[in-house]
């Protein structure tokens, strides 16, 4: 029998309607749209409204996206695992609510989280169940509702950040096709950089956490910068050696969006001289945290042709990043 590899066999996406610019940004702080596209790529980014709505509506408005395009029915799937870092509420998995809404019901579910990384350690995790042959249907989604996590008086993070919601569906495959190989590592270094220092258990919700202005992403810019750019090139270089791919090789860098000088370093350093082989929608969606890989994928899905040979690569809050060498299964 031949080895079973977990591949991606379907996708779904979901952002919301309304679109933050960077003209309206600029009445909000001070702050300029040549600024903000020169040192991000970004333009605009979507965010959710409503405010009786959590991450947990993303990522089903992205599962069931999926299911429909799919024709797939929900009951078969064994497991959820949600990757966000803005869950619906600290107790109480978002994946479990997630897949009781679309109607998962054989499924057991949980959230994981690794800040920017989420997604793609979801997608380690899930290849994992699969390739143990234990299950055969695991849906991952990764969402964030990161403007609930965000000061916008704060011209630093509220530029970067925006919604959505993105979910893939993992299952074995026999032809040698799915995941092939992943580097992935952390550094607790991280922690000073880039995080929100109060509601947690080491400085919980109080009156003055709120008055500080202590339950909103803070980051050190220059810093998390510095790091993203030489830990997640390397990632992807490394992940090329080992694989032996050259810059032929690959046909697609899916790389997290949070600075498209950071992508541009990473395609760069894996000599992508193609750029049309990095998948890019930055510009379109700003940082959405644990969407921005799916998000690409269903951006992309048309254009991704059966045995192509993708480089997913991130790096976020922790740190924590890496690289995932992922062959492509289907053709749409
Ligand atoms: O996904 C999670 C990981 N997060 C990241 O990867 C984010 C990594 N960091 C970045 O992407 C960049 O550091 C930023 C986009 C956040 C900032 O870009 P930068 O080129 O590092 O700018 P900077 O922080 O060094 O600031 C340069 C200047 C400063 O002014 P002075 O001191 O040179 O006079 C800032 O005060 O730009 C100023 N500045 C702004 N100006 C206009 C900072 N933010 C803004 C702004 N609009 N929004």
């Amino acid at each position: 029998m031949s080895k079973i590899t977990a591949a991606i066999t379907a996708v779904g996406a979901y952002v919301p309607d309304y679109v933050l610019t960077n003209q309206i940004l600029e009445t909000m702080v001070d702050t300029n749209d040549e600024w903000i596209t020169s040192r991000t790529g970004i333009k605009e980014r979507r965010i959710l409204k409503d405010k009786d709505k959590g991450t947990s509506y993303l990522g089903i408005k992205a599962a069931e996206d999926l299911i429909a395009k799919k024709g797939l029915d929900p009951k078969e799937i064994d497991m959820v695992i949600f990757a966000t870092a803005t869950p619906d509420l600290p107790v109480a998995a978002t994946a479990a609510y997630t897949a009781s809404k679309i109607g998962a019901v054989n499924a057991f579910s949980y959230d994981l989280q690794a800040a920017c990384s989420s997604f793609l350690y979801a997608m380690s995790t899930a290849s994992s169940y699969i390739e143990s042959g234990r299950y055969k249907k695991v849906l991952v989604i990764g969402a964030d509702k990161m403007s609930s996590i965000i000061d916008y008086t704060d011209r630093a993070t509220c530029i970067i950040f925006g919604d959505g919601g993105g979910a893939v569906l993992f299952e074995p495959n026999e032809e040698g096709l799915g995941l092939q190989d992943e580097y992935l590592r952390t550094d607790g270094i991280g922690r000073d950089f880039l995080r929100i220092e109060a509601g947690g258990s080491l400085l919980p919700p109080s009156e003055e956490t709120v008055a500080n202005n202590q339950h909103f992403v803070h980051q050190d810019g220059k810093t998390v910068f510095k790091y993203a750019v030489s830990n997640m090139a390397d990632a992807s270089a490394k992940i090329m050696d080992r694989n032996n791919l050259t810059n032929e090789d690959v046909d697609w860098l899916v790389a997290h969006q949070a600075n498209k000088r950071i992508i541009d370093a990473t395609a760069k350093r894996m000599n992508l001289n193609d750029e049309s082989k990095v998948l890019m929608n930055i510009q379109r969606y700003g940082n959405t945290t644990s969407a921005t890989l799916p998000l690409l994928l269903s951006d992309y899905e048309k254009q991704l042709k059966k045995g192509d040979n993708i480089v997913f690569a991130s790096f976020g809050g922790g740190f924590t990043w890496g690289s995932i060498y992922l062959k492509w299964a289907y053709n749409s």
